[in-house]
């Protein structure tokens, strides 16, 4: 039995009396999801887990994606178990010190997209008591409800490109990122690949905006002028102030988001002393579009 408790923004809830830790029944799973599905990014407070446990509780939601731009990066017992960190070890970071620090959703880039994101919070860093580091939102259900009716009718059939090249690129480039450039054989197994830019949410059945800053390049039946034109109205409009949710972190929270109503970015108002410290699972929509894992979520018990 647990309980969840909204925000009452625009969204996230918390869900009080559940360790993560320990097995849970195919009923709170499906319960869980639905809440995933209604609030976007749930908070599990006070959780005590091993990479292991972070792992399992993750594989609950569908396949964890590996990575491809190297696994010093990982959990070193648990490779699909990401370290997200700017702590230095020996001259080298110990994780990725810079992820997902511009908004865009996880894995738009794959034919098979991200549905969430599971991130355990080890160390959270503060100055003056004050925790930085936050991870900000966006609803990509309420962006796409206050879009103009033009732009729903005129866009009602349409696919967009979403390319991992342009995110990385923009951090180097513009976010002052020390990762290299990707080469030639990782942009060969990350080709840019298509998503209608409307989408049925699998879970509320109801209308959300498929489209990010961070990885969308293209409207692909639009002309290459217009397409940037709308782009450009897109991303300005899914950042409105009204769509978004910024969550500050504390020890050992373990927040859950959903990729595909949600869009984020991790905020970088700390500095290279004040250490942060997060383990994560991305995991994929190799389950969540099959109608019966939503309903029942029976079929969801992962072999041990
Ligand atoms: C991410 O984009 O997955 C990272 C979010 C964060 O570190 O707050």
């Amino acid at each position: 039995m647990f309980s969840v408790i909204p925000t009452g923004k625009v969204l996230g809830a918390t869900i009080e009396g559940l360790d993560v830790a320990q097995p849970l029944s195919d009923g709170d799973f499906a319960e869980l999801l639905q809440a995933l599905g209604r609030y976007g990014v749930l908070r599990f407070p006070d959780q005590h887990l091993e990479a292991t446990a972070l792992k399992r509780f993750s594989e609950r939601f569908g396949e964890i994606q590996g990575s491809i731009s190297g696994s010093s990066q990982h959990d070193r017992d648990v490779p699909e178990v990401g370290v997200l960190s700017n702590v230095v070890e020996n001259g080298r970071y110990i994780g990725i010190p810079d992820a997902g620090q511009d908004w865009h959703t996880d894995m738009s880039y794959r034919d098979v997209m991200g549905f969430v994101n599971v991130l355990y919070g080890i160390t959270i860093p503060r100055r003056n008591g004050r925790a930085l580091g936050g991870t900000e939102f966006a609803s990509m259900h309420a962006a796409y409800e206050g879009l103009p009716e033009e732009v729903k009718t005129r866009l009602r059939n349409a696919t967009a490109l979403h390319d991992f090249e342009k995110f990385w690129e923009h951090m180097r480039q513009d976010q002052a990122s020390t990762r290299p450039a990707l080469t030639d054989e990782q942009r060969r197994r990350r080709p840019p690949v298509a998503h209608p830019v409307f989408m049925t949410h699998p879970i509320t059945g109801r209308t959300v905006l498929y489209a990010n800053p961070g990885y969308t390049i293209r409207i692909n039946e639009l002309s290459e002028r217009e397409s940037d034109e709308m782009l450009e109205f897109l991303f300005a409009h899914q950042l409105q102030n009204t769509y978004r949710y910024l969550y500050t972190w504390t020890e050992r929270d373990l927040l859950v988001w959903d990729h595909l109503g949600t869009i984020h970015r991790a905020i970088a108002d700390y500095g290279p002393d004040e250490s942060r410290l997060m383990k994560r699972c991305q995991v994929m929509a190799t389950r969540i579009f099959d109608p019966a894992f939503v309903r029942g979520a029976g079929s969801a018990q992962v072999p041990a």
